[in-house]
């Protein structure tokens, strides 16, 4: 038996992330492959319930805690996306350490810093960058219900996003803007066409961004 993907699609907030992991969740279900969501934060955990506090403004916590409180969200779920690939389903992860890097380093925290406690995570075997301008993402449905929905910060966390998609190549960066749903859908099955076609490596913990 083969092991399952792991698909990653990262972005600003209101980008049309949630949409584009459903309908790909939708599309690998109906062509009968093994497949699951994961959503990073994780907020049905201990650690995911601090993290949800702290983006609802009920908490304040420090900067550097709570980005070591997303990374432990993520490791804390780690030997489970492990498992999971290697019992053949695919992981489809709505955000992932990538997230945990921009917002952090938007918030002004050393970038460098703010790679190391998310490596050797599981890599994944593919990274999507869905890119929206700032403005035209501010003015979606529900915008600056959390923390972090301001044009500001946003537009901070782009800058930061740009440098990691400068510094890890295998980032594929795709251009939503004036998309429809659907054709954003089409060219993220389109490049995942290959992957999908030939046969996965044997998993390794090996995330360096
Ligand atoms: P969500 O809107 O996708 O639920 O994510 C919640 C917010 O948390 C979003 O503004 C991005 C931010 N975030 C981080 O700051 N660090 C992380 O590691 C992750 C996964 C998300
Ligand atoms: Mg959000």
């Amino acid at each position: 038996m083969s092991r399952g993907l792991f698909i990653v699609v990262e972005g600003l907030d209101r980008t049309g992330k949630s949409t584009q992991c459903a309908q790909l969740l939708n599309h690998f279900t109906a062509s009968g492959r093994k497949v699951t969501l994961m959503k990073f934060p994780d907020r049905t955990t201990n650690i995911g319930q601090m993290i949800n506090s702290y983006l609802q403004s009920k908490t304040e916590l420090n900067d550097h805690a709570i980005h070591l409180l997303f990374s432990a969200n993520r490791w804390e779920l780690s030997q489970h996306i492990v498992d999971t690939l290697n019992g053949g389903t695919t992981i489809i992860a709505d955000r992932y350490a990538y997230s945990g890097v921009a917002y952090s380093v938007a918030k002004g925290l050393n970038y460098n810093y703010c790679k190391n406690p998310d490596k050797g995570l599981p890599k994944p075997d593919k990274v999507f960058f869905l890119d929206l301008p700032p403005l035209l993402a501010q003015q979606r449905e529900d915008y600056g219900e959390e923390r972090y929905e301001s044009l500001e910060i946003q537009t901070r966390v782009r800058s930061a996003f740009v440098q990691l998609l400068q510094d890890n190549q295998y980032i594929h960066k795709l251009d939503v803007t004036r998309q429809s749903i659907e054709s954003v859908h089409q060219a993220l099955k389109q490049e995942l066409t290959p992957l999908l076609e030939s046969s996965q490596e044997p998993l390794r913990h090996t995330l360096f961004m």
